[in-house]
């Protein structure tokens, strides 16, 4: 990861922590199923987001380095289970762990990666928890959401909204609490930041979905076309359902082709569309931060709305 030498740095003591407690069992194959993800790579945005946020107030704390390192591993924890749900072969550019190991396994370390993440928040205190505890319920919520709108091409775009705000949302808006309140922020400060992450957290998941149908796997270390094959039916492509009238029928026919329909909504003008809706939450997440005092930390937060956007 790219950024200032303190976030650098910082980052240095943050991975420590992340394989020292993803690999602290004394069993073989718990410790190498459950640092697998970490070893494979991984931007580490939400721990960095931790970080930069502390800086409202007074940074270097033990307890921002426990956030920090718990939200990672509890979006490893997210990761594993959603890669056994969507049934994709490669992460960060590495088999999935399920691949490589079977499902229980999976399941079960992502279990106890939810578990050791956990542990780190107990350690940072009370609020800590709460915060974490909460963005957790909130991605199952997302989750489970998304598992009752399968194949449905005609979602509404607010349902879409409310399950990402959810199951991507969530976590992006605690890892930016999570570094105020360990900072000693205050009530208005950390309000800016939740706000920062809520809407960085739309932006960033709208890009995800766009990068799953134009994107180029050798860079985001996934397989093209998932969602449609698992039938999670994005804002594009709900985008181009109602552009291509036809396009419905052909998304859920039994003879389907992946590739006709990825093209087919690549020229359909959705894509333009979901970008505009992608920069709409990237600068909404900008604004939030109106009002709040310069510092190198701000730049640093401004700076990484445009980054997600600059990946499509
Ligand atoms: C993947 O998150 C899951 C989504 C919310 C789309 P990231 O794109 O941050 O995954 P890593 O951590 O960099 O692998
Ligand atoms: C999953 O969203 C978000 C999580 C809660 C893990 P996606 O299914 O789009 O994430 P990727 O594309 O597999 O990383
Ligand atoms: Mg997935
Ligand atoms: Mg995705």
């Amino acid at each position: 990861m790219i950024g200032p030498t303190w976030l650098v740095e910082d980052m240095v003591r943050i991975e420590r922590l992340l394989l020292d407690t993803a690999g602290s069992s004394n069993d073989p194959l718990v410790g190498e199923a459950s640092t697998h993800l970490i070893k494979a790579g991984g931007k580490r945005l939400r721990p960095a987001l931790v970080l930069i946020s502390s800086r409202v107030g007074t940074p270097g704390t033990r307890e921002t380095d426990l956030a920090a390192a718990a939200i990672e591993l509890v979006h490893l924890a997210t990761l594993y289970h959603d890669d056994v749900i969507d049934q994709t072969e490669t992460r960060r550019g590495a088999p999935t762990v399920h691949s490589k190991w079977g499902t229980e396994v999976a399941v079960l370390a992502g279990d106890y990666l939810f578990a050791k993440g956990c542990g780190l928040g107990a350690e940072a205190g009370t609020q800590v928890s709460r915060i974490l505890a909460g963005a957790i319920a909130e991605v199952c919520e997302g989750q489970i959401a998304e598992t009752t709108t399968l194949g449905d091409p005609h979602r509404s775009t607010d349902a879409y909204l409310s399950t990402i705000s959810r199951k991507t949302g969530a976590l992006f808006r605690a890892a930016c609490e999570l570094g105020a309140v360990t900072s000693g922020a205050s009530p208005e400060q950390i309000s800016a930041l939740s706000g920062y992450g809520t809407h960085l957290g739309l932006a960033f998941q709208i890009v995800d979905d766009l990068l799953d149908l134009v994107g180029d796997p050798a860079v985001t270390g996934k397989a093209l076309g998932t969602d449609i094959r698992e039938g999670v039916f994005t804002l594009p492509v709900l985008e181009a359902c109602r552009r291509v009238p036809e396009l419905a029928k052909l998304l859920t026919a039994a003879d389907r082709d992946i590739d006709d329909l990825l093209r087919t909504i690549q020229t359909s003008g959705a894509v333009e569309e979901a970008q505009e809706a992608a920069k709409g939450h990237a600068d909404a997440a900008v604004a939030s931060l109106n009002g709040s005092s310069a510092g190198e930390w701000l730049e640093a937060l401004k700076t990484i709305p445009a980054g997600v956007l600059a990946q499509i």
